[in-house]
């Protein structure tokens, strides 16, 4: 574990955990980051500025009207740093952030971030779980900063809840293992799918499922992160798309199909997370079905995308990423899929493991390969799924490369 090399701007705002915030500064410049320290005017009255002096070498920047900067502080910052991490990060500094104010050199200094963003929020959790506050927190996530924690544990006003600090340790792994993949996927271009499909029996009715696209979502967000250049062809869900991908609405099976085969040939990495719908009604009524004796729906094949995408052969993407849900014998049938539906990599979910959660378990499938992976949030998921897609990429480079010399004339 190193950040050896790294420039990270430590912003506090005014809260109790306040007093942790000097144990992350140590521990990031134990870890070989080089630290400056920001502070709003509510957090110098929990902590004071000569301790973060004496511990980074640098007086920490209080003040955006000091006059011994001759230049723009918060510009210069911002510009330097390859991380700004805020901690803690409060209930009324996270809504100013999100809202684009920059009035204290805190906010001020996130506003000219070039770097990673990170918020370790601290409140109570009746804070936290205000609405307003989990607004907040999904648009900066939205615009690409990342949240460490809150945790929960002991608060300031001695109850248990959803609102601690994460530990500076925890904090410090967190930046850590983000940096480690910062911009890893830059120049990979990368289509996923998302989201349910629905089936129409009449202008009114469909036949769907429980999909609530966060997988899909979630591996284009993190790809996007890492550098990727990300389009999510999106069956109909109810949550936003992270900002920076191109989204294509489908509705339904067919209409994905045509998406992704219209497209697929300008992308390395195609991700099929949608749970596409495998049969829709053979005939869609014109006008609303009346109420009668019992119905008969007679249903249809969908096409299968993964599979026609698969049968590609030479025109295919390097790599193919495939999903599957099961009921049972999880790992024999996302293998079955993996030869099938000529995959490189199958992740395998039992089903209610993650289908509309916010978490989700599964076993990543490849052919000389199955790694299970314990329960992790969405987001952790995507990250894993990530990190092998990156691998198939450079086995796929390599046997391009042994094909193009094979092939070339003597
Ligand atoms: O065969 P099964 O539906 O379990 O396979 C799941 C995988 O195949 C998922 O990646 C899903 O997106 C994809 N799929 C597809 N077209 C279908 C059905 C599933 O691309 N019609």
């Amino acid at each position: 574990m190193s950040l050896q090399g790294k420039r990270i701007v430590v912003g506090l705002g005014g809260g109790i955990a306040a007093f942790k915030a000097v144990e992350l500064v140590r521990e990031l410049m134990r870890r070989g980051a080089e630290v400056r320290v920001v502070m709003t005017d509510a957090a110098r009255r929990f902590v004071g500025p000569i301790t973060f002096a004496g511990l980074t070498g640098k007086p920490p920047v209080t003040d955006l009207w000091a006059e011994d900067y001759a230049g723009e502080v918060h510009v210069e910052l911002g510009e330097w740093a390859d991380a700004v991490v805020i901690a803690p990060a409060t209930m009324n500094l996270m809504a100013r952030a999100a809202n684009g104010h920059a009035d204290d050199v805190v906010l001020a200094t996130l506003a000219c971030a070039k770097g990673q963003v990170f918020f370790a929020p601290a409140m109570h959790s009746r804070m936290w779980s205000h609405p307003a506050m989990q607004r907040n927190a999904e648009a900066l996530t939205r615009s690409g900063a990342v949240l460490l924690g809150p945790v929960i544990g002991p608060l300031a006003s001695g109850e248990i809840g959803l609102g601690r600090m994460m530990e500076p340790v925890e904090i410090a792994d967190g930046v850590e293992t983000h940096l480690a993949h910062a911009k890893d996927l830059e120049g990979v271009r990368l289509l996923i799918s998302a989201g349910p499909t629905h089936e129409d029996l009449d202008p009114v009715r469909f036949i769907g499922n429980r999909s609530s696209g966060r997988m899909g979502y979630a591996i284009a967000a993190q790809a996007l992160r890492r550098g990727a250049e990300v389009t999510i062809v999106s069956g109909p869900v109810h949550i936003p798309p992270p900002s920076g991908a191109e989204v294509v609405q489908v509705w339904s099976a067919r209409q994905m199909h045509e998406a992704i085969m219209s497209r697929f040939d300008a992308f390395d990495v195609v991700v099929m997370a949608a749970a596409v719908a495998d049969y829709r009604p053979h005939r869609r009524a014109g006008q609303k079905i009346k109420k009668g004796e019992n119905l008969q729906i007679e249903l249809v094949r969908n096409p299968d995308i993964l599979a026609d995408l698969g049968a590609k052969r030479a025109q295919r993407p390097a790599v193919l990423v495939g999903f599957a849900l099961e009921t049972e014998n999880l790992e024999q049938a996302a293998r079955e899929k993996l030869v099938k539906k000529a995959a490189d990599l199958i992740v395998a979910n039992e089903a209610g493991a993650g289908l509309g959660g916010d978490t989700n378990r599964a076993v990543l499938v490849e052919a000389g390969s199955s790694t299970p992976l314990p329960q992790m949030s969405k987001r952790a998921l995507a990250d894993q799924i990530l990190d092998r897609i990156r691998v198939l990429l450079h086995q796929a480079a390599h046997r391009q490369g042994r094909e193009a010399e094979r092939d070339a004339p003597n």
